[in-house]
């Protein structure tokens, strides 16, 4: 396989390793500068060129898109997936992950445990807002920050307020307020997330008086035996995600893990060096087993056709499908296909027509908008359920002082898990082979030092560091 590597040094750690490992199993990696992309489109024929040149065909890709390119590298990553190129990890999940706040607001909606999480515009909103999180300390948060740079633990809420007032107006930076952990104080895990496995996992101490246990704070690495309890949730939120390769981050917290953030070119360094385990070799047997599966936006591919669409249908006592086998609903005659069905912690993907469905079930349907529209429940919406323990409802502030808290979920009821029990195999689905031709081959370019961005100046293990979002 023609594998491209993209990253910014041919020396980082992260990026030789990828490179040393696939040459071993007998393939032809390149290290790509995602910088020297140029994108290209023209109609059917979306393209790329290298260095000014025509780009030649490549089978797969590996983003290592540092956290200063992601607007630039995940436009290149996109660009392959609409050449059908195999990525890695797709764009769409690079950007969302990179972003804390879309990260947890996209998580909270599971049975994840994260720290409570607020996003909130108006100042007046701060003190608020604290309190009903339980209180100071609590954590700022740049939404973009990486290696523990933009995170600062504000010991009061006028504190806080003032840190958020100077990030917010001089600085221009928006910013999220996050519970304390203290039971986690200097301490987490990182789980190394790789197709359908954990295939290694550090835990992560602070030095002195530092709360930030990333290796670039000067963290110290040491491995752990992964609880499973922390496994399945690294499991459960890379798979939500839709990262195939990931480092999760997760505190400590008394009542089990709780998940700060996701990283979709988390660096090998810290975490080979503390394990001693081949994750570059892991990362290229995935790719060698995926790489027949390139990224498709189903949603777009499967309503090219107007007048049809995606509905997620919830069916309740009253409806016309409960209690009925599917083929004895005549979805299938109304031209509505059911893709998948939720139910409490179990999906089924691909249901047989000799299913029942049930009062309670979740319908992911494709087909018609007409009948889906029809099948869409009627009446008075679900209510909030009312939370404990929490002060000044942000809703109940003025119009204006919009706040968005995200936290753990009491109950598992809108959880979507893992999908679990198939009825029938899932397809295959061909992604636009044709678009992609052979092209001129390019050479590798030399390493550029004046390329590289930002390295960290420190001594010793510096390289990658700066490059990959962090250990
Ligand atoms: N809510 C929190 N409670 C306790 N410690 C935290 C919390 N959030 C972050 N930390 C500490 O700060 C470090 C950096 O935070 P993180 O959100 O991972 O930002 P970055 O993307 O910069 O690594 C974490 O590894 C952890 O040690
Ligand atoms: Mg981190």
């Amino acid at each position: 396989m023609k594998i491209a590597i993209l990253s910014r040094g041919r020396n980082l750690y992260s990026t030789r390793r990828l490179h040393e490992a696939a040459r071993l199993r007998g393939h032809q990696p390149r290290v790509l500068d995602t910088l020297k992309f140029g994108i290209d489109n023209e109609e059917g024929e979306p393209d790329l060129t290298f260095r000014g040149k025509p780009l030649s065909h490549y089978d797969a890709v590996i983003p290592r898109i540092g956290a200063s390119i992601t607007l630039y590298g995940t436009a290149v990553v996109r660009q392959f997936e609409q050449m059908g190129v195999f990525c890695l990890n797709s764009s769409q999940a690079i950007s969302v992950s990179r972003d804390k706040l879309r990260s947890m607001q996209i998580l909270s909606r599971h049975k994840i445990g994260i720290p409570k999480t607020a996003f909130v515009h108006e100042l007046d909103q701060i003190v608020p807002t604290i309190d009903s999180m339980g209180g100071p300390p609590v954590v700022i948060k740049l939404l973009e920050g990486t290696q523990g740079i933009g995170v600062i633990l504000a010991d009061t809420a006028s504190v806080a307020k003032s840190i958020i007032e100077v990030l917010q107006g001089a600085a221009n930076q928006n910013v999220l307020i996050q519970e304390f952990v203290k039971e986690s104080r200097g301490r987490d895990i990182r789980a190394f997330v790789v197709g359908n496995r954990v295939v290694a996992a550090m835990r992560r101490v602070a030095q002195g008086d530092e709360f930030r246990s990333n290796v670039h704070r000067g963290g110290i690495a040491e491995p752990v035996d992964l609880d499973p309890e922390f496994e399945r949730t690294a499991l459960h939120a890379a798979q939500i995600m839709g990262l195939r390769v990931a480092g999760v981050d997760m505190l400590e917290g008394k009542d089990g893990p709780k998940l700060m953030e996701i990283n979709s070119s988390p660096g090998l360094e810290g975490i080979e060096a503390a394990t001693g385990i081949d994750v570059a070799g892991s990362i290229i047997e995935l790719i060698e087993e995926e790489v027949l599966f390139p990224e498709i936006d189903i949603r777009q591919r499967l309503t090219l056709q107007s007048g049809y669409g995606v509905l997620e249908v919830p069916v309740d006592e009253k409806s016309e499908l409960a209690n009925r086998k599917i083929n004895e609903t005549g979805l299938r005659d109304r031209d509505v296909v059911v893709l998948s069905i939720h139910r409490g912690p179990v999906a089924i993907p691909n249901p047989k027509g000799s299913r029942e469905i049930l009062a309670g079930d979740v319908l992911l349907c494709f087909g018609k908008t007409l009948t889906l529209k029809s099948l869409a429940p009627r009446g008075p919406k679900r209510k909030r359920k009312k939370k404990k323990g929490v002060g000044a409802a942000p809703d109940a502030a003025s119009p204006a002082a919009t706040s968005v808290i995200a936290s753990t979920p009491a109950a598992a009821a809108d959880d979507t898990p893992p999908a679990l029990a198939g009825d029938e195999p899932v397809g295959v689905v061909d992604a636009n082979p044709g678009l992609v031709t052979a092209r001129a081959a390019e050479a590798e370019p030399p390493a550029d030092a004046a390329d590289r961005e930002n390295e960290t100046k420190s001594a010793g293990r510096a390289g990658e560091r700066s490059r990959d979002e962090g250990e």
